[in-house]
């Protein structure tokens, strides 16, 4: 049997993992630094890499602890290297490099978006490959064509801000807090999403398969607080049910945008399968309207629970996958951020 340490420090989580090649997860730790940035809307990079630093050690300890399994007892190190914020990158991918060099275990790179479509594979036990991938997370809105766990083709993304930047965002100008998108869908239960008529930038357009979220948060602004600034006595100023109408409106025009650009990417792949990964994923809204849909339209839909949604290391357990390929790293593996939306 094979076993591998996976670690994540890509944004705001430091997570560590240990799993075996039957996809088993012998252990899984997640340590959250949402408290940390909660007041400041979003995640503040230097204050990610400062508390991955703190928490990388005793998280890999705990992991190993949980799984009742030494560093010698494990026959990889994997290690999520891209894309994500450089400095809470750097944080894992030092810790995984030294604790390979120090006990001479091979290391593995793990491709951070391929990762959340992984977890659909590592939640069913099936094979969900061909399918379209739709990553919906803080930083990203992708789209991909996946032929396999580890070769995606780019079919569109967003051309601004991330839809769970968008949450974010406009959960911040509803004095809501951070993380939004909970926050949002937990408003949203009492509001009527057809009192806001909100756009739905690019849905329409079959030439793209593209989001464009910014002008549906400048939408959502315009209509609160007109062309004038938001500021916390304006916030504060909201009428309760007047901001659980604007969550449910806006949660529905996000939604209304992704099943649109899924769909039309199951037609241009002339793929059967959907696999949803990514910190909006866990949308109960979201989770709702597509399932309705893909039983409607008639293909399968894979959308992991919760907790393999958002940002965790069991998803890491694509590495075997690497494993089995023999796509080991060197010492002198780097990060690689990219694009951060
Ligand atoms: O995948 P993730 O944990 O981290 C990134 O890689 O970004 O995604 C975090 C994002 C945040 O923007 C958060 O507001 C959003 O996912 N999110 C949600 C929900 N839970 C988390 N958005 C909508 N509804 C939710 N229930
Ligand atoms: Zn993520």
């Amino acid at each position: 049997m094979i076993r591998l340490l996976t670690i994540e420090s890509t944004c705001d989580e430091t997570a560590a993992a240990v799993v075996d090649d039957q996809l088993n997860v012998l252990s899984s730790v997640v340590a959250s630094q949402s408290h940390l940035h909660d007041r400041y809307g979003g995640v503040v990079p230097e204050i990610a890499s400062r508390a991955h630093v703190e928490r990388i050690m005793p998280v890999i300890d705990q992991a190993l602890r949980q799984a009742q399994v030494d560093l010698a007892d494990l026959d990889a190190i994997a290690v999520a290297n891209q894309p994500g914020l450089a400095g809470s990158l750097l944080v894992g991918l030092i810790a995984a490099k030294t604790l390979s060099f120090a006990h001479d275990i091979p290391l593995i790179a793990i491709d951070h978006l391929q990762a959340h479509i992984y977890a659909c594979q590592i939640d069913s036990g099936l094979n969900v490959f061909p399918c379209v991938g739709l990553i919906v997370s803080g930083g990203h809105s992708n789209l991909y064509r996946c032929e396999t766990a580890l070769d995606f083709t780019p079919l569109g993304s967003t051309i601004d801000d991330a839809a769970g930047e968008a949450f974010d965002k406009v959960a911040s100008m509803l004095g809501l807090g951070y993380p939004g998108g909970p926050a949002i869908q937990k408003a949203a239960e009492n509001g009527n999403p057809k009192r806001f008529k909100l756009p739905r930038p690019l849905k329409d357009n079959p030439e793209r398969l593209d989001f464009s979220f910014s002008g549906l948060k400048t939408a959502v602004r315009y209509e609160l607080f007109g062309p004038g600034k938001v500021d916390p006595e304006a916030i504060a100023e909201l009428d309760p049910q007047r901001i659980a109408d604007m969550a449910a409106s806006f949660q529905d025009a996000v939604v209304d945008c992704l099943i649109a650009k899924s769909e039309l990417a199951l037609i241009k792949t002339g793929f059967q399968r959907l696999c949803i990964g990514g910190g909006v994923a866990a949308n109960s809204h979201f989770r709702q309207r597509i399932a309705d849909h893909a039983g409607r339209i008639g293909y399968e839909l894979f959308i992991p629970p919760l907790k393999l949604c958002t940002d965790n290391a069991v998803m890491g357990a694509i590495a075997v996958e690497r494993y089995r390929a023999g796509l080991f790293e060197q010492l002198s593996l780097d990060i690689c951020p990219g694009l951060v939306r």
